[in-house]
């Protein structure tokens, strides 16, 4: 069945990169004879029905923009079996036919859930944790690594001038993607994540100490989020060491920034690629990066497919950084 009209939208966190995506779908949709709805504010734009029509020129110069312009949330109401039927009924009444969703896991379960109420939608991945199991790669992690690398490089300098240890906390919700990247590019000393256990005195400390033991005489530990008190750390890390620590949480300023061509381009792709999926009915399907292609699963296969951090990997970082 072809569509005449699709929505689009961003969910979730956003992520450097979603306004590329939106550029690419509106643009391969109006290319392809459809008309676009912008829907505002996530899966809530559907609720208040705050819809703009898209043409051209409403995506102009976005592609190097951060964040999104048609806003995102994380919507609560949309969790539920009740809300999944009003945002379908809302769907049909705005003559919506089809929707890209563009976000990480969560927002897939919500295309998942209505695609099974007959409003096909397309998941594109974007979330700058890179933690979407179905895919290599998500829209919006090469721009936060590196605004999060440029950001250690600046508290480098300072360390290094006062001889310091800086206990660096990156985001990732609860993967260490982004962490294990930025920790092997600023050459930290000690990368911490959640997938593989640590002990504070044996991966850190005595690290530190061996290091210092060789003449070095600052040091960067890059910690993933949600992992310990970075603030406590870095006390025990000083008492134990002698080396003044500082503990700083990067936060949310890697969520931010104009996106590199690597989330520009990948964004551009997957847009089109959803696009061509859903021009012709198809739904309850993700966009991923596989080995180099662009492909795409069925949501609910994407939902319960795993990936794993690897830990040679992070031996490698480990094993150059003395
Ligand atoms: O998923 C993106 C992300 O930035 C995570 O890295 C982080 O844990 C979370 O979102 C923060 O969410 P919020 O913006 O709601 O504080």
């Amino acid at each position: 069945m072809k569509l005449n009209t699709i929505g689009v939208l961003t969910s979730g966190g956003d992520a450097p990169g979603m306004n590329a995506a939106v550029r690419s779908v509106v643009r391969t949709a109006l290319y392809r004879g459809m008309k676009v709805k912008g829907i505002l504010d996530g899966y809530e734009g559907l609720f208040n029905k705050t819809v703009i029509d898209m043409g051209d020129r409403s995506v102009s110069d976005i592609i190097q923009r951060g964040g999104t312009i048609l806003g995102t949330a994380r919507s609560e109401k949309f969790k539920t079996q009740e809300g999944v039927k009003e945002a379908a009924e809302a769907c049909r009444e705005l003559g919506i036919e089809g929707i890209v969703v563009i976000g990480g896991d969560g927002s897939f379960r919500g295309a998942r859930d209505l695609s099974l109420q007959g409003i096909p939608c397309i998941g594109i991945p974007a979330t700058i944790d890179n933690d979407i199991s179905s895919t290599e790669y998500t829209i919006g992690f090469d721009t936060a690594m590196n605004t999060a690398c440029e950001m250690t490089d600046k508290l480098r300098d300072t360390v290094q001038s006062h001889c310091r240890c800086s206990i660096v906390e990156v985001m990732g919700r609860h993967a260490g993607y982004l962490a294990y990247e930025v920790g092997t590019a600023v050459g930290a000393t000690a990368i911490l994540v959640p997938e593989i256990k640590y002990d504070l005195k044996t991966d850190v400390i005595d690290r530190i100490l061996a290091a210092k033991e060789k003449g070095k005489k600052h040091f960067i530990v890059v910690v993933a989020e949600n992992l310990c008190d970075v603030e406590a750390m870095s006390k025990e890390i000083e008492a134990a060491t002698g080396v003044g620590t500082r503990p700083t949480i990067l936060g949310h300023v890697q969520r931010g920034g104009n996106p590199t061509v690597r989330d520009r381009v990948m964004a551009t792709k997957m847009g089109f690629y959803a696009v061509e999926l859903l021009k012709e009915g198809i739904g309850n399907r993700v966009i991923a990066y596989k080995q180099g292609e662009i492909v795409n699963y069925d949501i609910y296969e994407a939902l319960n497919m795993k990936k794993v951090l690897n830990a040679d990997d992070l031996h490698i970082a480990h094993r150059v950084s003395r």
